[in-house]
């Protein structure tokens, strides 16, 4: 059977600041989405990642359909006005446009979705992150993909042998899309020369060679192109497809282990390193560390089964105390240097008035 996964995940409001939804707004997304959706998907899973609200759902209408934008656009108009009536922080944040017009992508929301022939076992990792951007995935699925130091089945795997296909974007060019297919093996320098700007060139998605079957799908919408303005941190979702001619679960999970250092963490202008941290996670510290969580699931016929935590094992709590080093040590040194973003990267404004004022008062010598 077809089958097509969407994820759709917005921030709306939260409490106590930017850091966690409240209960009663993601029952009104559940709720929401149940109603509804009757007729229009097979299953669903509603979660959150920090201040972000996910909404996954099997279906098969194909990618980009606008029934199944709208239904994710209007829940999060619904969810909005539950935040708003609780004075949650942040409410609607990320709708950015005040009317629907076929697709979400654009308007605020991120999106990923994969439309595939649903194998007999088809297991896929649900991954979400928050407080920081859609680049926190190059190296992770770099590595995952292209490189056989995390990714044995590369050499080991028959199946796996002829590589996969980088579908990367440049996120800086906002009139159309702007796209480059790069082959692994041959071409890992040309994919490694793009990915090594994050913040510009992002894996949109990613193929087996052998088969073209579509392994992953990342949303890859940066917000202040679409505002011009600060209006938090893109906080990307995506859709890995696992085991068979796609890495395993664990060559995927593999890479998390370094706690890499992003763009985001507080007011989306620092580096930190990325923690992988159980579902529903919250955010704290200097309004961080940037976090991703992993729901893995089995989906037959659409169906969804339960969501295995992928990073909820004792293995990762050793990693998140190696990481939570690595975020103090980057956070020692304040504003100086590498651990705030550069200039054109700062997400407030406020310094760029006040670097305007200061050219003024500059004197020259003769
Ligand atoms: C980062 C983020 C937070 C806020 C910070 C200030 O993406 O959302 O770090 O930038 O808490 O928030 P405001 O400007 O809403 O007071
Ligand atoms: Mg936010
Ligand atoms: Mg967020």
């Amino acid at each position: 059977m077809k089958v097509t996964l969407s994820v759709l995940k917005a921030d709306i409001g939260s409490i106590g600041g930017h850091i966690v939804p409240s209960k009663a707004l993601l029952d009104e997304v559940k709720n929401f989405v149940k109603e509804k959706a009757k007729d229009l998907i097979i299953d669903f899973y509603i979660s959150h990642t920090g201040d972000d609200i996910a909404i996954l759902c099997t279906h098969d209408r194909g990618v980009e359909d606008e029934k199944i934008h709208k239904l994710a656009w209007d829940t999060f108009l619904a969810g909005t006005e539950v935040a708003k009536k609780q004075g949650l922080y942040g409410a609607g944040q990320d709708l950015l446009k005040d009317s629907f017009s076929g697709n979400i992508k654009g308007m605020g929301p991120a999106v990923a979705e994969i439309e595939f022939d649903e194998r007999p076992n088809e297991p896929f990792i649900f991954f979400a992150a928050d407080k920081t951007d859609p680049g926190c995935y190059s190296l992770p699925f770099y590595l995952g993909f292209a490189d056989p130091m995390y990714c044995s089945g590369l050499i080991l795997s028959p199946k796996m042998s002829d590589g996969f296909t980088f579908r990367i974007i440049d996120v800086e060019h906002t009139e159309n899309d702007k796209i480059i297919d790069l082959h692994s093996p041959e071409e890992i320098y040309d994919i490694a020369a793009l990915l090594r700007d994050c913040e510009r060139y992002v894996i949109e998605s990613i193929y087996a060679r052998g088969s073209g079957n579509q392994a992953a799908s990342i949303s890859t919408t940066r917000l202040h192109n679409i505002a011009g303005k600060y209006t938090g941190k893109d906080d990307p979702v995506a859709l890995i497809r696992v085991q068979g001619e796609f890495p395993a679960t664990g060559e995927i999970l593999a890479p998390f282990q370094i706690g890499h250092l992003v763009a985001g963490f507080m007011r989306g202008s620092h580096n930190g390193p990325l923690m992988p941290c159980k579902l529903n996670a919250t955010i704290s510290y200097f309004d961080g560390p940037p976090v991703v969580t992993g729901a893995a699931f089995c989906v037959n016929n659409g169906k969804l089964t339960e969501p295995a935590d992928v990073f909820d094992h004792p293995f990762w709590d050793y990693v998140r105390f190696q990481i939570s080093k690595k975020a103090v040590d980057i956070r020692q040194q304040g504003f100086s240097g590498p651990a705030m973003l550069p200039y054109s990267e700062l997400e407030y404004g406020g310094i760029v008035d006040k670097l305007e004022k200061l050219e003024k008062k500059f004197t020259y010598r003769d």
